[in-house]
């Protein structure tokens, strides 16, 4: 019966294996913007229907994902006989469906000329599929199996990499149709927060199939803040002198031989974004100058319960009105952002601290008006906060402050409740 069902499965599999390299060749001829590539190959597939009378996706939506704070992801830990694998691929069946679930239910409560935006749509229709495509495989008994699983999901994670990119573009396009600020920001938030666990729940089940020394799934044991902010900071000189041709040097202090165990995913996105806007109004407020660009400083602090980094610059400020804006998705001072939308979207997120190293230089230093506010929703989200002291005419300093996995005091569930705490406000 098992067996029957695994091969309905492996042809699902295929199906859906199918469906994502379309996705991904599509994406390496990236001359037609997304939205023709949609209207090409994806909207004539769509048939409305699907997107409702969806039981299974109803009823999944009311139950609640369950916490998994990276401090259990740590003691889970290795057995020989790999039963840690069966019993993680075992709660991502079970959890991943409604994380996907409450995703969908959200876009279903989008207004509707904002939902039939072709790039939502594509993400709604895409999502759809993989609640179906995940809730459809049968229970996990055997390693076999979790292999099979862990196929899945590390298709899942391709065909959602360019969630963020879609968001964006998606929300910028229809914007015109939406009253409240506030309403774009709250579902934004929740669904980057909700991708990030995603990622996080997916990349560590991968992960523990690897024997990456030092490391228990995604959570490396061993985590230097130092390293992270020098491979940043050179990936953002990277992106500043294809930009401006020049960029600062920077200064690190404070606990520079700190290491602990930590998630390198979250901060590896925050750090090069709070770096690049740094750089780049360095670079612009002395534009004029012949001296020597001042540098950018980075201070390090760590205590027990919390990791404190302060980006500091001289890059001239903002006035109190820019500062009340720059939460806004899409706010944006630069004139970057009149640039073609299709030039680049990995450097909002694909890029990890491993791919560093390709140094990709097509990346775009500003324009999207999405770094600081995904920033903050994935500090708050991890129970951490982004705040900005900003003085008009001299400079500005970033404070991202996280709770460490370790700290009793502030434990770091991976699901949304936190992040609501701010949007209930
Ligand atoms: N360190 C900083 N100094 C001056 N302005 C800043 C700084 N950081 C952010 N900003 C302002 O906040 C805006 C939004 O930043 P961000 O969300 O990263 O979008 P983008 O970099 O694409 O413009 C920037 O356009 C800029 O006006
Ligand atoms: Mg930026």
């Amino acid at each position: 019966m098992l067996c029957k069902k695994f091969h309905r499965y492996s042809f699902q599999l295929l199906s859906f294996v199918r469906y994502q390299t379309n996705i991904s060749k599509d994406n390496q001829n990236s001359k037609p913007s997304i939205e023709k590539k949609i209207y090409d190959q994806h909207l004539s597939n769509i048939t409305v229907t699907s997107f409702y009378c969806q039981t299974a996706i109803e009823q999944f939506a009311l139950k609640q994902s369950t916490r998994l704070s990276p401090l259990t992801m740590m003691y889970i830990g290795k057995t020989d006989d790999g039963r840690h694998l069966l019993r993680s691929a075992q709660y991502l069946h079970n959890d991943l469906p409604i994380r996907f679930a409450h995703r969908i239910n959200d876009f279903r409560n989008l207004p509707f000329v904002v939902a039939c935006n072709p790039l939502l749509l594509e993400l709604h229709e895409r999502f759809i599929k993989i609640f179906h495509t995940l809730h459809s495989f049968p229970p996990i008994k055997t390693l076999e199996h979790e292999k099979l699983f862990t196929e899945l999901l590390q298709n899942t994670l391709n065909c959602t990499s360019d969630t963020l990119p879609l968001l964006a573009e998606g929300f910028r396009k229809s914007k015109q149709h939406i009253k409240q600020e506030m309403f774009v920001r709250n579902f934004l938030d929740r669904a980057l927060a909700s991708r990030l666990a995603i990622k996080m729940l997916i990349e560590n089940h991968i992960e523990l199939r690897k024997d990456k020394p030092n490391h228990i799934g995604i959570i490396c044991m061993s985590f230097s803040p130092k390293k992270l902010i020098e491979a940043s900071a050179e990936y953002a000189q990277a992106v500043c002198r294809a930009t401006y041709g020049i960029a600062p040097d920077i200064t690190i202090d404070g606990h520079v031989n700190s290491s602990f165990p930590y998630i390198t995913m979250p901060l590896s996105y925050i750090v090069p974004e709070m770096l690049k806007n740094a750089f780049r109004a360095t670079v612009e407020h002395h534009k004029n100058s012949d001296k020597k660009l001042p540098n950018v400083g980075v201070t390090i602090s760590v205590n027990e319960d919390e990791l404190l980094l302060r980006v500091r610059d001289r890059g001239g400020g903002m006035p109190g009105s820019l500062l009340d804006k720059i939460y806004d998705y899409h706010f944006s001072s630069s004139n970057l952002s009149n640039e073609s939308p299709s030039l680049s979207y990995t450097d909002f997120d694909n890029y990890l601290y491993d791919q560093l190293t390709t140094r990709n230089i097509q990346h775009r230093m500003s324009g999207y008006g999405f770094g600081v506010p995904t920033s903050r929703a994935y500090c708050e989200y991890l129970n951490g906060s982004l705040t900005f002291e900003t003085m008009y005419g001299i400079g500005t300093d970033v404070y991202i402050r996280l709770g460490l996995l370790t700290s009793e005091n502030r434990i770091v569930p991976i699901d949304q409740n936190l992040l609501s705490k701010r949007l209930l406000k």
